[in-house]
């Protein structure tokens, strides 16, 4: 049985179309004040369900729900359950970057823990630390074929095209890109972000640029990493620009940041519903629906619970 918290639902849609199922009732009542009241509206008992949730903005709040959800689906006695959050937020406090602050990520995890989830499933993870500190299966689904498919329909895999890390942390994404290119050449570009005021500037970069910039991230939240690797690789010679990044976060002004910049298309997916008003031209939406219910699917022969 398949349920959908309200952050995602046209996502939950697609993957209980691809598992061959319906989703199932759910009431989220929002109080007032803001508190939620979730009923789980069909019988779970001895079932195996899966909750769908994505963690984008509001945040917190998304979190909340879903917590709430897996405790219903618990406490109504379903079998098992598996909670998909295509896009795991938190992510990027996967560590301690400076003494006294806290360790979001692991924060989450212990919370998914302590009610009783029996796998997760989330989109692109920001970094390999993120499945050490879960103490229980996270299974990875990675948009990076989906981009790599784009990037052959469109015959970008040429010797005038190279890949882009925006920053180090995203070495192991270019090269499993590039990998799937059938090893196509990529730079690395050293971003620095002010810990204290968030301010983000773009550096060294590492590798030879070529005329077209393919430009591979996990995220876009406020957009300003990618535009200062569009400038950065603009100085140094590159002239076409194309973004694919796996969640669309989209704060503050990210999309007209898009929209006005050199960039000619930006590919995201839809690990988190970008609202209408923050859709744009240059904007398209892959969806990762079938690879989630396939990493599912996967998961129901590769254990016993199921
Ligand atoms: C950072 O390490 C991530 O991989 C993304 O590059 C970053 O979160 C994007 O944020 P923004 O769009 O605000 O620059």
């Amino acid at each position: 049985m398949i349920f959908s918290g309200s952050s995602n639902k046209p996502l939950a849609q697609k993957i209980a179309q691809h598992l061959h199922i319906e989703l199932s009732p759910i009431d989220i009542h929002i109080f007032p004040d803001g508190e939620q009241r979730i009923r789980v509206g069909e019988h779970v008992l001895d079932q195996n369900t899966i909750i769908v949730q994505s963690a984008g903005m509001p945040t917190d709040q998304n979190y909340m729900q879903l917590f709430f959800a897996i405790d219903a689906l618990k406490r109504s006695g379903a079998k098992s359950v598996t909670a998909v959050i295509p896009y795991l937020g938190y992510q990027r406090q996967d560590h301690v970057f400076r003494e006294g602050e806290a360790r979001s990520m692991e924060v989450i995890g212990a919370i998914l823990l302590s009610l009783g989830v029996d796998r997760v499933i989330a989109g692109d993870l920001h970094s390999v630390k993120i499945a050490e500190i879960f103490k229980i299966p996270l299974l990875e689904v990675s948009a990076l074929p989906l981009f790599a498919q784009k990037i052959k329909e469109n015959k970008w895999d040429d010797t005038r095209t190279v890949l882009v890390s925006p920053d180090m942390g995203g070495v192991r994404r270019i090269k499993k890109m590039s990998e799937l290119l059938g090893g196509m050449p990529f730079v690395t570009i050293e971003k620095n972000r002010d810990l204290e005021t968030g301010t983000i500037s773009a550096g060294l970069v590492q590798g030879e640029i070529k005329k077209r910039a393919l430009i591979v991230d996990d995220m876009i939240s406020s957009g300003a990493t990618i535009i200062q690797a569009v400038n950065l690789l603009k100085e140094r010679g590159a002239q076409d620009f194309f973004v694919f990044a796996t969640h669309p976060v989209f704060c503050e002004n990210a999309a007209l940041l898009l929209q006005n910049s050199s960039i000619e298309k930006v590919f995201v997916t839809d690990t988190i519903a970008v609202p209408k008003e923050k859709q744009f031209k240059k904007l398209e939406i892959i969806s990762v629906g079938a690879l989630i219910a396939k990493a599912y699917e996967d998961s129901k022969s590769n254990t016993t619970s199921y």
